[in-house]
């Protein structure tokens, strides 16, 4: 999969559907020749023309003035010799200076993947699964040694990259960027897409023209956030759901991030990915390393629906782990929306046993069981168990619920302090802060330091106790605040450039503890929602809470963005009550349910306040979610229409052998005298006979004829599900 051809000087990273080659140039700089549709055949012939242009340097001592560093396209550029676009690394040496100039010194070929040390990062089962190009360069005058890593996986249209600093000098330089990857693009018309958003409105999807200048995508928010997801893709102007070029981008890491497009004076295109490089400042002591997170890079032909189902294979394949990662996951009732901060046993009792007539597999207590909380301004970092509010005790009603058949579980908020807790009282310090500053709150609360190892220790200590004692079979992991007055008093002024990443270091060495050391436990992680749905996070916890907008038709648009990258097994989705507490919109059963089983399926209502009739089609959506729950979670998903384009949305799930199929439409707002709609559907069998409905209809009918939608739809909020079965 990976070769080096002596003759034109090239790497070529190619398994049967994409090619990444690489070249080494004059004054051994690294040129970065191509990516995309496999080539069978390079020769190397029609290089990259030279063009002399005004204005762009020549290396030192070069007499050739068609060579300069400011218009070849680069693997990994630096900044001040002559390339003036933005650079893939800052390092700042003792002199002062931030100019360093890598050249390629030797190549190494392994099998298989090598891990990254405190990263997630995608994995391989078998060393076969994958091959890896590791290329040494170094600048001889500061004594740094950069490593560039390139995975390239043999079944999938992936290449991952990440990129290692070495120093080998003896004096500390500090690093201001170090880029995951860098990827150069020759003038071609590329559009941008990207996920952005904000609170209860995650991940919206935005594609737009590349105009000259830089366009940043980025987090300074300490996570990953609602508001930029670490996600862009490239397309082409044609490109669309089924057909044209993409090109995908997912970092993984869930801290702040920087994503740079540039479109230079010669409509050439960079993409700068990784930590954000703003405030950012890494001492790098004599002999240490530093590793960046890792880029999953992804090449469709066929559309964005074949970028994001490499995506989803790939991250349920080689990047969640654990017991979970292959197993259906169990439909919930969480009591978030029900009770609020507002339980007691019998409360949640009713509820267990409502839940539990209906089919309901799981429960999960969420806010408001510890510490004497019975809002959002207290007891944050006390992890004890309220005593009293719960009459049977915690443990107990664990065990009522476990009687019941159920699995039960628990939430928690292990990165936070609430000014109003035993914890700060006693260590204020523990908190973020800048000594003789006073702290930002929001939402009442402080961020606790996770860079600090007596921090985590002790969060650790208190959690695992209660994990100890309360028979948990499942975590929601929550985060409800951005972080302000970045600073931690155990380190020194000139390394408090480091905090934000050594808190997501920290943050990791704690996740990869806690669902190491209970590996029968199913870890859900949260951030007021999807404020860090991130591939980092998927890498320690299979799910993420999607969004705390429960509205049906918000969720149209979150679930669409959200599919574009990771998978649907990932994303909580939860039918709630009407009025929708986020919109105040008053939707069917029908379709919030339809919506929410497009995604892992749970409710977060109040089911002792329902109607008979609302209880028994409850029981209707469990019973066919359990039914087709494979399908629905594990299969290829396929999105048809998009709700950013019109007043209606529809996809579908096809089992991986062909065999069943789903397909969900919705349509907004009700409309006298609509025109018919046609769906043609897509990933089917085209020469098998597939049954709708007692009806039979052949593959390639449905897929290339298509069939109607009822034309007799009416009201707002609309909705129809259709299951196929191989005949
Ligand atoms: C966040 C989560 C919600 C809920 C509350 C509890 O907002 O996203 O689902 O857990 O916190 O305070």
């Amino acid at each position: 999969m990976i070769t080096f051809d002596q003759q034109t000087k090239t790497f070529h990273l190619q398994n049967k559907t994409t090619s990444y080659i690489i070249g080494i140039e004059e004054h051994n700089y690294l040129t970065h020749l191509y990516f995309g549709k496999k080539i069978n055949h390079y020769s190397g012939g029609y290089r990259y023309p030279r063009t002399n242009r005004s204005f762009s340097p020549n290396p030192a001592h070069s007499k050739d003035r068609l060579f300069s560093l400011d218009t070849l396209p680069l693997e990994y550029p630096g900044f001040g010799h002559g390339d003036f676009r933005e650079p893939a690394h800052l390092i700042k040496l003792t002199s002062g200076s931030r100019v360093n100039d890598f050249r390629y010194v030797s190549y190494e070929i392994q099998d298989g993947k090598p891990a990254l040390e405190g990263l997630p990062a995608t994995y391989v089962q078998d060393e076969t699964d994958a091959m890896t190009l590791v290329l040494t360069l170094q600048d001889t005058i500061s004594q740094l040694t950069l490593r560039l890593f390139y995975t390239i996986f043999a079944e999938a249209s992936v290449i991952t990259r990440s990129a290692q600093l070495v120093n080998d000098g003896s004096e500390t330089v500090e690093i201001n960027r170090l880029a995951s990857q860098a990827l150069d693009f020759g003038n071609q018309p590329l559009e941008l897409i990207h996920l952005n958003g904000t609170w209860a409105k995650e991940r919206q999807l935005t594609r737009e023209t590349i105009h000259p200048g830089i366009k940043v995508i980025d987090s300074k928010r300490g996570s990953s956030s609602h508001q930029q997801n670490p996600f862009a893709a490239f397309v082409t102007p044609q490109t669309t759901e089924f057909q044209g070029e993409a090109y995908g981008f997912s970092l993984l890491y869930s801290g702040n991030h920087e994503t740079i497009v540039q479109k230079d004076p010669f409509d050439q295109i960079r993409v700068i990915m990784g930590i954000n490089s703003f405030n950012f400042g890494w001492q790098l002591q004599p002999k240490a390393s530093f590793q960046t997170p890792e880029v999953v890079m992804v090449y469709s032909d066929q559309g964005l629906n074949a970028m994001s189902q490499t995506y989803h294979d790939l991250f349920n394949q080689h990047l969640i782990r654990g017991k979970y990662k292959h197993k259906e996951r169990p439909t919930l009732i969480n009591n978030w929306e029900a009770t609020y901060f507002d339980f007691n046993e019998d409360k949640i009792m009713n509820i267990v046993s409502e839940a539990k007539a209906l089919g309901v597999e799981m429960f999960v207590l969420d806010d408001g069981w510890f510490g004497g909380r019975e809002d959002d301004f207290t007891s944050l970092g006390d992890w004890v168990e309220t005593e009293g509010k719960l009459a049977c005790g915690l443990e107990n009603l664990a065990q009522q619920v476990h009687d019941q058949g159920m699995k039960f579980g628990l939430w928690f908020e292990p990165e936070m302090i609430s000014e109003d807790s035993e914890l700060f009282r006693a260590h204020p310090e523990w908190a973020l802060g800048i000594p003789g500053r006073e702290r930002s709150l929001s939402r009442s609360q402080y961020v606790l330091d996770f860079s600090r190892a007596d921090v985590r220790e002790n969060i650790y200590q208190q959690m695992t106790a209660i994990f100890d004692r309360v028979p948990l079979d499942y975590v929601k992991w929550d985060m409800n605040r951005n972080m302000t007055e970045v600073y931690s008093v155990l380190l020194g002024p000139e390394q408090q450039g480091e905090v934000a990443h050594r808190y997501i270091l920290g943050l990791y060495e704690f996740l990869e503890r806690l669902t190491t050391s209970y590996p029968e436990i199913l870890f859900e992680s949260c951030s007021g929602g999807g404020g860090r749905f991130d591939a980092g996070f998927l890498y320690y916890m299979p799910q993420t809470w999607t969004s705390d907008n429960t509205d049906a038709i918000a969720r149209l648009k979150i679930q669409y963005g959200t599919s574009l990258v990771y998978p649907i097994s990932s994303m909580g989705a939860h039918v709630s009550a009407i009025p929708n507490h986020q919109t105040g919109r008053e939707t069917s059963l029908t379709i919030r349910g339809n919506v929410a089983m497009s995604g892992v399926f749970g409710y977060e209502l109040d089911l002792t306040q329902l109607t008979s009739e609302e209880k028994a089609e409850i029981k209707e959506q469990v019973a066919f979610y359990k039914q087709h729950r494979q399908l629905l979670q594990f299969g290829d998903f396929y999105r048809l229409k998009s709700p950013y384009e019109g007043n209606d949305t529809a996809w579908m799930f096809v089992s991986k052998d062909q065999k069943e199929a789903m397909v969900f439409y919705f349509r907004v707002l009700a409309d006298a005298a609509h025109p018919l709609v046609t769906l043609k559907l897509t990933g089917l069998a085209a020469d098998a006979v597939y049954e709708i409905n007692q009806e039979e209809f052949g593959g390639d009918e449905l897929m290339n004829i298509g069939f109607y939608i009822d034309s007799e739809l009416y009201g707002d909020y609309a909705t129809q599900r259709f299951y196929l079965k191989r005949k």
